[in-house]
């Protein structure tokens, strides 16, 4: 009995110990805080169990067309994806080195992806990241699988091909020419 009050104490005691600390403002929020170990592999096997699992919408079978390939080269251009990931001989914009957690370079990532779990990132986003939902700014579903086309070959695409797909292409934000 005695032990079981000592717990409650503590556990009390430990919670306002808590608020205090984050309610206060001690907690820092500052992107460039690096989250200790534990925190990191955490965070990583949340992201990868919760895409997994709600990753459920089946690929349609042209993912491996040329020409569904070419417009999602287009898509990521124009819907602005190079400012944060890059592309083929082309650089991402410097702030994304200032985003925590940093936005990897998709051609390192897409091979140990399914189609399934890109296209349920790039539509739904990753919450507390700089990953956008594209869903929810409006872009179809079909625009997104032939994004997803596109970075599902991404570890193959050379520099000359995403210019010459994306020619007349302008980034997300940029005037037209
Ligand atoms: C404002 C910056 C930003 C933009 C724009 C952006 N992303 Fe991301 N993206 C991120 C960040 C940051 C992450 C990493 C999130 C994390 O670590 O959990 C990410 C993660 C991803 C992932 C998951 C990678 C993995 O490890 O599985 C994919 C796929 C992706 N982005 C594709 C895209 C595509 C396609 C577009 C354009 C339609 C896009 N992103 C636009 C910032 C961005």
């Amino acid at each position: 009995m005695r032990l079981l009050a000592a717990i409650g104490a503590l556990a009390i005691i430990v919670a306002i110990a808590a608020a205090a600390f984050f309610f206060g403002g001690f907690y820092s929020v500052a992107g460039t805080q690096e989250d200790p170990a534990i925190v990191k592999w955490a965070l990583i096997k949340v992201r990868s169990a919760s895409i997994a699992r709600h990753a459920t919408d089946k690929a349609p079978g042209n993912l491996g067309d040329k020409a569904t390939v070419q417009a999602g080269a287009r898509q990521f251009m124009e819907r602005g994806c190079v400012t944060c990931h890059g592309a083929p001989g082309a650089e991402w914009a410097k702030f994304s080195e200032g985003l925590h957690p940093d936005p990897p370079d998709l051609k390192e990532v897409v091979e140990g992806r399914s189609p399934e779990e890109l296209f349920w990132v790039v539509k739904n986003g990753i919450n507390m990241t700089g990953m956008p939902s594209f869903g929810a700014v409006g872009v179809a579903d079909d625009d997104i699988w032939k994004i997803v086309a596109f970075i599902k070959q991404l570890p193959h695409v050379s520099d000359a091909d995403f210019k010459a797909w994306t020619s007349g292409s302008a980034p997300a934000g940029a005037a037209k020419q």
